[in-house]
């Protein structure tokens, strides 16, 4: 299948190149590099062993948009990886990310009007879910998102849920939980400037590069009192968009889906098991809990399991390895 991938340099999105190149896709990558580098693409091309196409574009550029689409005038599925992510930023530059993440998807919705593109999976999130009442969090839990980040894709769901209903698409929406880890080949992996996640962090601590990791609260209602996450393999996860795609090929409409384990670790249980990986002690500290935060959150993957065929595979060392491996190989990311 010929496949749009938007944001196609990025992390997650990275991963999940290498996925579907080895399934034989063809992939045109579209990313304006605001968090991301052109050496990722080349890195999944050695890996892959295969070429990709690339287009240097905004999406807040219809224009620039249009183009692609009408040079790709085949194009089979999008894939809409490309986002801004960080939630405390999102607060202090709303927006920036009203208009970055909302008007982008409706340029891209718009061209695929045009164009008459159909199929989609879109990358949305736990952060839809807000402080869910029950845990594991189903798929029919309420959207209530708490933070301007949270709020943008909730509404791009929703405009695209609207749109495909309009405009007869096929639609995957995958929920992601906590995603981490990297490539196995250590090649390619998360490369933030500064680290708004858990496992970033402390990885940059495991490296010398930050002092200790402050642990927001331990007064939580957690067995050690910690925040409790459901990590989810970038690998495990990349594989969910290649199953995203077999589901629109066979299954006509619109469906949602929770990506994560099932299984929750706390933020000592991370330190821990990092600490291991890396084969010393990663310093932290206790501190105050961070505005937002909730005592736990897990997915109830079960619906992705039954209708998907997925299921995560990997186990939270293979995670933390992985992630290692990523940042002792590439101590400056990409401009190693
Ligand atoms: P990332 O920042 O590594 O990737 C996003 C890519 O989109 C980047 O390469 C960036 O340069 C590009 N981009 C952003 N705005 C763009 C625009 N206007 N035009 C063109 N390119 C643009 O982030 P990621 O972690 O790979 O996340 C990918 C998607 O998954 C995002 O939509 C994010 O919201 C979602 N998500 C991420 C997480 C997570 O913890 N990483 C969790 C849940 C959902
Ligand atoms: C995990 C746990 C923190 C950093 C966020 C977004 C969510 C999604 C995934 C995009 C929590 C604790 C963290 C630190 C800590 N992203 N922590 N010290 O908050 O579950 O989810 O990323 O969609 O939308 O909100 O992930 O990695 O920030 O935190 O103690 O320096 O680690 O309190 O318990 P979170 P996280």
């Amino acid at each position: 299948m010929k496949i749009l991938i938007t944001g196609g340099a990025g992390y997650i999105a990275s991963h999940t190149n290498v996925e579907l190149l080895s399934k034989n896709h063809e992939l045109i990558l579209v990313d304006n590099f605001c968090n991301s580098t052109p050496e990722s693409i080349k890195r999944v091309e050695e890996i892959s062993g295969k070429k990709v196409k690339f287009y240097e574009a905004d999406l807040r550029e219809i224009d620039a948009l249009e183009k692609v689409f009408e040079a790709e005038n085949d194009i089979s599925a999008v894939i809409h990886f490309a986002a801004l992510k960080a939630v405390g930023e999102s607060v202090e530059k709303p927006l920036l990310y009203y208009e970055n993440n909302i008007s982008g998807s409706l340029n891209l919705y718009k061209c695929m009007v045009k164009y008459g593109v159909k199929n989609f999976v879109f990358s949305s999130s736990a952060t839809v879910y807000g402080d869910p009442d029950q845990i594991p969090v189903k798929e029919t839990a309420p959207v209530r998102a708490t933070n301007p980040y949270g709020h943008t894709k909730a509404m791009m769901e929703q405009i695209l849920l609207d749109a495909a209903k309009a405009h007869g698409w096929n639609v995957v929406i995958l929920r992601y939980f906590n995603p981490v880890g990297a490539h196995e080949s250590g090649r390619i992996g998360e490369d933030p400037e500064y680290p708004n996640n858990l496992l970033p962090f402390v990885s940059q601590v495991a490296a010398g590069i930050r002092d200790k990791v402050t642990v927001f609260g331990d007064d939580w209602e957690t067995p050690d009192g910690t925040g409790v996450r459901d990590y989810i393999h970038v690998t495990d996860l990349a594989k969910a968009h290649v199953s995203a795609l077999e589901k629109l090929v066979n299954d006509k409409g619109t469906f949602i889906y929770n990506i994560g384990t099932g299984r929750g670790y706390s933020v000592l249980e991370m330190i821990e098991a990092f600490s291991k990986a890396c084969g010393h002690p990663v310093p932290y500290r206790i501190g105050p809990r961070r505005a937002g935060d909730v005592a736990t959150v897990l997915a109830d993957p079960s619906k992705a399991e039954k209708e998907l065929g997925w299921k995560a595979q990997l186990e939270l060392e293979e995670m933390v390895n992985s992630a290692w491996k990523w940042q002792s190989l590439n101590p400056k990311g990409y401009k190693t």
